[in-house]
């Protein structure tokens, strides 16, 4: 009886799956298609870059459509609502930073909205970074580079020696690396007025291309912030000292000068 259940569930099982994979298509028919652009590969740095246009066709849906908008990134782009079912979105002068997930998104009178997906993609460029860190031996340092375009690049850090770059020894277990997505630092603990001062560059890379910018490290002895207050101390000793010849040489005058005083009283 029990593997005669099974057996029985095991079918009706199948029946069903079977089913809603020979309907699937059938529902899919009613659903709403957008014809959209194709993906686009930027290449920034060349300032003549043509205008990029982004569009997206409504070719069915299954009720009346009602508006629709641009996304970028996740957020809705302002302006961007009309109720045409053919949608564009035009990109002057494409720089890096026009880069990333763009999507059309339909809203009808009844259902679930649609959308199409256009990706923009360009190498990174790396927009902010600090071009020098001064800091005292023991010290703790960190340097950072941030990137635009899309996708998010991977980080590297290398360090700047004789004009080339190589790993960072990380012998001393100093070396902290802190990456996400279009942001990373580089943190170096217990600075090494030795091991440590010099180049180091972070480098983007993603599928499209990669880029690299460096920054310096200066380590100072941590007797540089006592050098003005041994300036001081040096001063005041000298001027005592200066003040004690001075004195001395006075003195013998001065009891004179009491004597003079003192011999007339
Ligand atoms: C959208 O429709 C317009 C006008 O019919 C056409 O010129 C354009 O090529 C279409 N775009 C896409 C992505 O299908
Ligand atoms: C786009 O459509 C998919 C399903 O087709 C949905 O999961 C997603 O949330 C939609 N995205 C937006 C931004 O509406
Ligand atoms: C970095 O990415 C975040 C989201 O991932 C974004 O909000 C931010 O504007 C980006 N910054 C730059 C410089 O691209
Ligand atoms: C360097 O070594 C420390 C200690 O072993 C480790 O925690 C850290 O992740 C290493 N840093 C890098 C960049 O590999
Ligand atoms: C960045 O690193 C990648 C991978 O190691 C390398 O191919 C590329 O040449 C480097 N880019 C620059 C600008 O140094």
């Amino acid at each position: 009886m029990i593997p005669g259940q099974r057996r029985a569930a095991v079918m009706l099982l199948s029946v069903a799956i079977f089913g809603v994979m020979i309907l699937q298509p059938v529902l899919s028919q009613n659903e709403p298609s957008i014809a959209a652009s194709e993906n686009v590969v930027l290449t920034v740095g060349e300032s003549s870059s043509p205008s990029i246009i982004l569009q997206c066709n409504l070719t069915s849906s299954y009720s009346a459509h009602k508006e629709n908008f641009w996304m970028k990134n996740g957020e809705e782009m302002p302006e961007t609502r009309t109720d045409n079912k053919n949608m564009e979105f035009k990109l002057d002068r494409p720089r890096a930073d026009s880069a990333g997930v763009y999507v059309c998104v339909y809203i009808f009178e009844t259902g679930p909205s649609a959308n199409a997906t256009i990706e923009i993609k360009s190498a990174p460029v790396i927009t902010g970074h600090k071009r020098s860190e001064n800091k005292n031996e023991g010290q703790r340092a960190v340097l950072h580079c941030k990137s635009l375009g899309y996708p998010h690049p991977m980080w590297t850090w290398h360090k700047v020696d004789n004009g080339g770059f190589k790993d960072i020894d990380n012998s001393t277990g100093r070396f902290f690396i802190n990456s996400r997505d279009n942001y990373t630092e580089l943190h170096i603990a217990n600075l090494d007025i030795n091991a440590d001062p010099g180049e180091y560059a972070c480098n983007a890379t993603n599928v499209i291309g990669s880029n690299t910018e460096k920054s310096v490290l200066r380590v100072r002895s941590h007797l540089a912030p006592l050098w003005p207050l041994l300036g001081v101390l040096a001063e005041i000793i000298i001027l005592v000292i200066i003040i004690v010849v001075y004195e001395k040489r006075k003195k013998p005058e001065d009891l004179q000068d009491d004597d003079d005083l003192g011999g007339p009283v």
